[in-house]
């Protein structure tokens, strides 16, 4: 399938999606974010894509936020549609994917940008990044999960702090605050990242799908984290790479999961 706002490329197992509307500093309109919902989805189910990047085209944004054009005229219940919408077939899609998510950020990730940065099971920012949540400066707040999701990240205080303000911070800061992973320069970025997907992808992806379900059930209201961990933990077993991991050990050799 082909997208109007994104790039979609498979290589070597990894899905790069990269959303492409650089003139709007990438900002999200809807179409965009249901067709990444789409391409997740697509990805999912396509057992030649075991891992997914998503960035921005361009070297000035990965996201600037939604569309803002688009919501200027929005009533209430249009809003709360709008944030809906943005968690069901945006954030969820890509917290619950059962195949890693990396969000390779690459200049300004703000609003929608950093929600969706923040759903991403793994963070790699370039220096030129500024991460920010500034909804408030338009009279609105963060809706797709972000006073959720920073103060999962960073903490109350510090994801009060940033709300409240709107101010952006820097890769350095947000290292620091444990909101991103990993800091690149932006010429590594995207090599840097890759590496990290090589790292994962030499580990079961069967086990990393159980992880991600069992590490995600703490911040799911109603599941109980140590309960759908024992089930998961139980579900690695018979599979053919947990025999295949765990004889390489026994045998002294390096497990292939491919
Ligand atoms: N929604 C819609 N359009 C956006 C956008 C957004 N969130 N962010 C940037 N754009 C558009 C601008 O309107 C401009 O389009 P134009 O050339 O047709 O006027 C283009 O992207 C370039 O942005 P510009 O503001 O000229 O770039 P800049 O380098 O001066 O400033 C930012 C960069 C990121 C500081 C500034 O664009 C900004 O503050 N954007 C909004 C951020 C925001 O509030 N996000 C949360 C939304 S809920």
């Amino acid at each position: 399938m082909s997208y109007n706002n994104l790039i979609y490329t498979i290589e070597d197992r990894v899905n790069t999606i990269s959303i492409n509307r650089p003139d709007k500093l990438n900002a999200l309109n809807i179409e965009t974010f249901s067709e990444i919902d789409h391409a997740i989805k697509s990805s999912v189910s396509n057992p030649e894509v075991r891992l997914i990047i998503i960035t921005g085209v361009g070297d000035k944004a990965f996201v600037a936020g939604a569309d803002i054009k688009e919501f200027v005229n929005f009533t209430m219940e249009q809003g709360f549609e709008l944030s809906e919408s943005g968690h069901k077939i945006l954030t969820e899609t890509i917290e619950n994917c059962p195949k890693p998510i990396i969000a390779a950020i690459n200049g300004y990730a703000l609003g929608g940008g950093l929600e969706i940065a923040m759903a991403c099971h793994l963070r790699v920012a370039s220096e030129n990044s500024k991460m920010g949540l500034p909804e408030v400066s338009l009279g609105v707040i963060p809706g797709y999960g972000g006073t959720q999701r920073l103060a999962q990240l960073i903490g109350k205080g510090r994801a009060l702090d940033m709300i409240m303000t709107g101010k952006m911070i820097d890769a350095e800061k947000a290292l620091d605050y444990g909101l991103i992973n990993y800091k690149t320069s932006p010429e590594q970025l995207m090599i840097f990242t890759k590496e990290l997907t090589e790292k994962i992808l030499s580990n079961s992806s069967n086990a990393i799908k159980h992880a991600i379900k069992s590490v995600n059930a703490n911040y799911q209201d109603g599941l109980n984290g140590f309960e759908i961990e024992m089930n998961e933990f139980g579900k690695c077993f018979e599979t053919k790479e947990f025999v295949e991991g765990t004889s390489a050990f026994l045998n002294k050799r390096k497990p292939d999961f491919n």
